[in-house]
């Protein structure tokens, strides 16, 4: 009676595995194929052009701070992302400061940073999505072309609500807040490229 019992705790334990390692397999394979893991190191070097936009992308994912781990290229993208709407925040609250502390001299200029600040609100709007996105996809994706088409259209809209702002503070380049917006395009920019390496990934 007692050998039967065990046996049938080892049967069931042996099922328990099994199934346990059957659904690990099919997280694994379920897991977008198409989403690469890279260092940062490489992740910059595959994705930026100049100098200057490599050492802005080492700098946003933190290259260097510890021994190079390769990890899901969404991660690289979400910080990029993150790191792009840190910086929207900071030119929003500069913006906000110059306002309230009368340093933006007649109501042109006050229009024209009015203006700027309506691409960020929707730039704004739109990486947050990209980075709620790249969440979804780095959990498992499900219907990844669906969700590449989303994520490309969000990181345009960020980029066109940057080139809002500086349209509007063309006749204001000495501003604080001209040179800003151009950080912070860069900032899009480099979350776009990196978004790329997610969703251009070849089917691997
Ligand atoms: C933005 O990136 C371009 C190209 O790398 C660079 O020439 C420019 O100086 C950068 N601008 C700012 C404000 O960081």
């Amino acid at each position: 009676m007692a050998l039967a019992a065990r046996t049938t705790h080892s049967i069931l334990s042996v099922f328990f595995l099994l199934s346990l390692l059957a659904t690990l397999a099919a997280d694994a394979g379920s897991r977008c194929p198409r989403v690469p893991s890279m260092t940062a190191e490489h992740a910059c070097t595959a994705v930026t052009g100049t100098r200057r936009m490599l050492s802005l992308c080492l700098r946003t994912l933190h290259a260097g701070d510890g021994a190079p781990v390769e990890v899901l290229v969404t991660r690289h993208a979400v910080a990029a992302v993150r790191g792009a709407l840190e910086s929207y925040a900071a030119t929003v609250a500069a913006a906000t400061s110059l306002l309230d502390a009368g340093e933006v001299a007649g109501d042109d200029e006050k229009a024209a940073v009015g203006d700027c600040m309506v691409g960020y609100g929707t730039a704004r709007g739109a990486m947050a999505r990209v980075a709620g996105e790249l969440q979804v996809v780095d959990a498992g994706c499900g219907d990844d072309d669906r969700k590449a088409g989303e994520i490309k259209v969000g990181y345009m809209a960020g980029l066109r609500g940057m080139d809002g702002c500086r349209r509007s503070l063309m006749n204001y380049p000495a501003s604080p807040l001209y040179e800003r917006n151009l950080a912070d395009r860069n900032e899009t920019l480099l979350a776009a490229l990196l978004c790329n390496l997610v969703v251009t990934a070849p089917l691997g």
